[in-house]
Parts: C-alpha cells; sequence; structure tokens
C-alpha cells in the first residue's frame, strides 16, 4: 500500500498545550502555577532555566495561531485552558473574567472558521496554591478539580463538545512526584506517582460525572482523558521473561489508567499483586500502590466517551532480574524490566524519541483489543528538530508519513476505530526541561524576535496536503 484515503470526516488536528504556548504568565489577573513557580526558581532543572513567561505569546498573538490553522486547512484544533488564568488561586472562589474572554474570543474564532475544538482541561499547570495544599498528594485536589471542571462546562460547553481531562497522567504523576524533574520537584520514589495517580483517576471520574448528570443532556458532548503509551515488545521474542517483562511494561505504563477506566474501576491485577508483594517485603504494612474503594471503583469505571492516544515511541523491554535493578525505586524497578531502544532506529530530535512508526499500528490495534473497540483519537504525535532546527525538514515530514501510513494500515487492515489525528505540535514551544532546545512545532517560532514570527516548516506544507485531500500519498 502507499498510498490510501482516510475515512469520511476524519478528524485531523494539531495540539498545543496552554503553558507551552500562551506566555503572558502574569497578565490580566492570571494567578501562577507551578511551571511559574519552577522556572522562576531557576536551578538549572529546565534548559538555560528558560521559562514560560513570554512561549510563542499566543496570549497576544492568537490570531497568528489561527492564521498558521487556516493555512494547515485543520479541521479540528486541540488547545489547553490554563486553569490558573480563569481561577487564579484555583478554585471557584474568584473567577478571572479576563481570562475567560481570551478564551471565548479563541473558540468563537475557530467555530468561525468550521475548526473544532477540542478542550483539555489540565496539561501540567496545576495553579499554585493548589499545589500549595497538596497538589495531586492530597484527596482534596479531586473535589477542587470537580469545580474547575463544572465551571468550565458551564462556561465553554456551550460550544465546546470534545473535552479531555487530563493530559497523560502518566508523566504528570511520575514526573512530578517521583522523579522530581517536573515541577513540584518531588521525589517520592515508590509513592509519589502512585498517591498522585489514584487522585488523578478520581479527578477524571468526577469531572466526567458532573458532565454527565449536569450537562450532557443539554450539551451533547463527551469526555475522556489523554492517554499516553509507548508500544512495547520483548527484547529477546524467545525469552519468556522478557515476554513477561513486557506484559508488565504495558500494565505500568498504560493499564494502569486504562484499566480503571476503560475497563473496572480497578488498578490491574499485576500492578496491585507485585507492588503489594514488594511493600510486605520491605516491612510495611500496606501497599504503596492505594486502593479504590468499592464505591470508587464504581464511580471510575467506564468514565471515557472515547479514547485518546498520545503516541510518540517504542521499546523494546528486558526483564530485569533482583541484582540489575536499579537501586532507586523508579517505576522501573516495581516494574521489574526496563525499556531501551535499538540502536538502528532514528531518534528525532530528543534522546527518548526513537522514531518507529509501525509501533502506532500495533498500539493501536492493542487498545482495540485490550479496551472494547473504543472510538480513537491520536491526540498526539509528533517528531522534534533541536535547535536550530531546518525549515526544509524534509527528513521529519518523512517520520510523518510512515506514521501516517501506519495509522491507516490500523484503520483499513486492523479496522481499529481512528476517528482523527493530532499532530504535536503547532508550533516550536516550551518543551518543559529542554526549554526551546527542542523543536517540536509544525511552524517554526523565531523566539529571537519580539514579534515571534511564524514560518511553516516543509512538514506544515506537507501536512495541509494531506488534511486537504483527507489522503496520504506516500513517495
Ligand atoms: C507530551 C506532552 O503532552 C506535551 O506537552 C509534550 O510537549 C510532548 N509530549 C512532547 O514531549
Amino acid at each position: 500500500m502507499d498510498s490510501g484515503k482516510f475515512p469520511d470526516s476524519f478528524a485531523w488536528g494539531a495540539a498545543t498545550a496552554a503553558y507551552q504556548i500562551e506566555g503572558g504568565w502574569d497578565a490580566d489577573g492570571k494567578g501562577p502555577n507551578v511551571w511559574d513557580t519552577f522556572t522562576h526558581q531557576g536551578g538549572d532543572r529546565v534548559y538555560k532555566n528558560q521559562t514560560g513567561d513570554v512561549a510563542c505569546g499566543s496570549y497576544t498573538l492568537w490570531e497568528e495561531d489561527l492564521k498558521c490553522i487556516k493555512q494547515l486547512g485543520l479541521t479540528h484544533y486541540r488547545f489547553s485552558l490554563s486553569w490558573s488564568r480563569l481561577l487564579p488561586d484555583g478554585t471557584t472562589g474568584f473567577i478571572n473574567q479576563k481570562g475567560i474572554n481570551y478564551y471565548n474570543k479563541l473558540i468563537d474564532s475557530l467555530l468561525e472558521m468550521s475548526v473544532t475544538p477540542l478542550v483539555t482541561l489540565y496539561h501540567f499547570d496545576l495553579p499554585q496554591p493548589v499545589e500549595d495544599q497538596g497538589g495531586w498528594l492530597s484527596e482534596k485536589t479531586v473535589e477542587i478539580f470537580e469545580q474547575y471542571a463544572e465551571f468550565c462546562y458551564a462556561t465553554f460547553g456551550d460550544r465546546i463538545k470534545h473535552w479531555i481531562t487530563i493530559n497523560e497522567p502518566y508523566f504528570a504523576s511520575r514526573l512530578s512526584y517521583e522523579s522530581g524533574i517536573f515541577p513540584p520537584g518531588k521525589e517520592l520514589i515508590g509513592t509519589g506517582a502512585y498517591r498522585a495517580a489514584h487522585n488523578m483517576i478520581k479527578a477524571h471520574a468526577k469531572a466526567w460525572h458532573i458532565y454527565n448528570t449536569s450537562f450532557k443532556n443539554k450539551q451533547q458532548g463527551r469526555v475522556s482523558i489523554a492517554l499516553d503509551s509507548d508500544w512495547a515488545e520483548p527484547l529477546d521474542p524467545n525469552s519468556l521473561a522478557d515476554k513477561e517483562g513486557t506484559e508488565r511494561y504495558m500494565h505500568f505504563r498504560l493499564h494502569w489508567f486504562a484499566n480503571p477506566i476503560f475497563i473496572d474501576g480497578d488498578y490491574p491485577e499485576i500492578m496491585k499483586s507485585i507492588i503489594s508483594q514488594k511493600s510486605k517485603e520491605e516491612g510495611l504494612t500496606c501497599s504503596r500502590l492505594p486502593e479504590f474503594t468499592e464505591e470508587e471503583k464504581a464511580m471510575i469505571k467506564g468514565t471515557a466517551d472515547f479514547f485518546c492516544l498520545n503516541y510518540y515511541t517504542t521499546r523494546k523491554v528486558k526483564t530485569l532480574s533482583s541484582e540489575t535493578l536499579p537501586s532507586k525505586r523508579y517505576g522501573n524497578s516495581d516494574m521489574g524490566a526496563e525499556g531501551i531502544t535499538e540502536p538502528n532506529w532514528p531518534i528525532a530530535g530528543v534522546e527518548w524519541l526513537a522514531v518507529v512508526p509501525w509501533g502506532i499500528r500495533k498500539l493501536l490495534a492493542y487498545i482495540k483489543h485490550c479496551f472494547g473497540n473504543p472510538e480513537i483519537f491520536i491526540t498526539e504525535n509528533g517528531f522534534a528538530q533541536t535547535d536550530p532546527p531546518a525549515l526544509q525538514d524534509v527528513h521529519r515530514w518523512g517520520y510523518f508519513q510512515e506514521t501516517l501510513m501506519e495509522v491507516l494500515k490500523a484503520i483499513k487492515q486492523d479496522g481499529v476505530n481512528v476517528k482523527g489525528y493530532f499532530a504535536w505540535s503547532l508550533l516550536d514551544n516550551f518543551e518543559w526541561s529542554f526549554g526551546y532546545s527542542v523543536r517540536f512545532g509544525l511552524f517554526h517560532v523565531d523566539f529571537e524576535q519580539a514579534n515571534l514570527p511564524r514560518t511553516p516548516y516543509y512538514s506544515a506544507n506537507e501536512y495541509a496536503k494531506v488534511v486537504k485531500g483527507n489522503e496520504l500519498i506516500y513517495k
């Protein structure tokens, strides 16, 4: 197969997130979030101590973003709301009308252009006052998030029909509360990520329910969560140990969140038994993995109306024996396995991003099989360039093409119900710990110039052709 049509009304999009593009970090009454605090503290935790204070300036230059969207001919645009722009202290106690005005302008303009918005409520930028009360480690955040979600549905839900509650709870919990690479920089190894994730899952479920009971009838929208996952395969396909390691890898990565939400309201057995056993061996009286009550399980089960997948890469998995386990208890050690990359896989701009287009096809078929053939939106996929990037990114477009071809095979040959594809990202932006050194945009942003001009990469022009024809012509 070297070309092919995508299904009718396939959603073609690009994605961004508030902190990564907006800037205006304290404009018009916005409150501080954890990334504002973290980047302002310096300490070399972000490349060259860069910040999102200005980023792509989308808070003021949003019309420039619309021009990019138009140039691509997108049918959909995924962006996130800055929680602390809307609710400066994170709660509905004080509402910032100027924040509402900003998103109203953006949403109304998108709709005028016939572009369907997909809105993420929370994309890593927790309001600092919420973090100060314990952040995701605290049960209180579940309720605060539910109220924030309710406020967003009430304010924008007349026009927004696709909601994503939380972006990548795997990384949001692991990087913020276990490895400490993301704010608040907590290194609670073996416990922090599990506790944070536990509250995120409950917060997501509550946000789904409040929509379902109070808004769905009238607004007719749908709510989901964006789960990220690698595809994984055994390093040695003949090794039973590596096969079992791969199963554990997928469970600690994807099923951790997808099982409770899409299957039965609870964590996978494999996680529960391993972590409980290890906790016992460590002399703890209860498992480091928190438990859901029966009532919570019933509340969590079935709380996604479609499946949102962020896919970037694939790993070969090697089982770790007790001698090779890392001394620190990062997820690897509970999982008893390690994901590695093949030396011949190209790396796209950033060390973790090994380019493995066929991985997306396998992962899509796996999701179909494990989670009841859901409608799937690929809410992120992309490739980076290092700085300075080439405007003629012919190579990178090749990665996009190969990946899209695999998506097409998943749809046509494997019968996976893929409804849309969102390239990460519309613009070069603040790539978290990597600052502006890693460029994921379809549009180049010149961060040296005050007006932050956007220029299409070769990939943008090629992507526009795919979008226009709803078709991939490959080679
Ligand atoms: C996933 C995250 O959602 C996004 O914020 C990030 O920039 C991309 N991956 C690339 O790392």
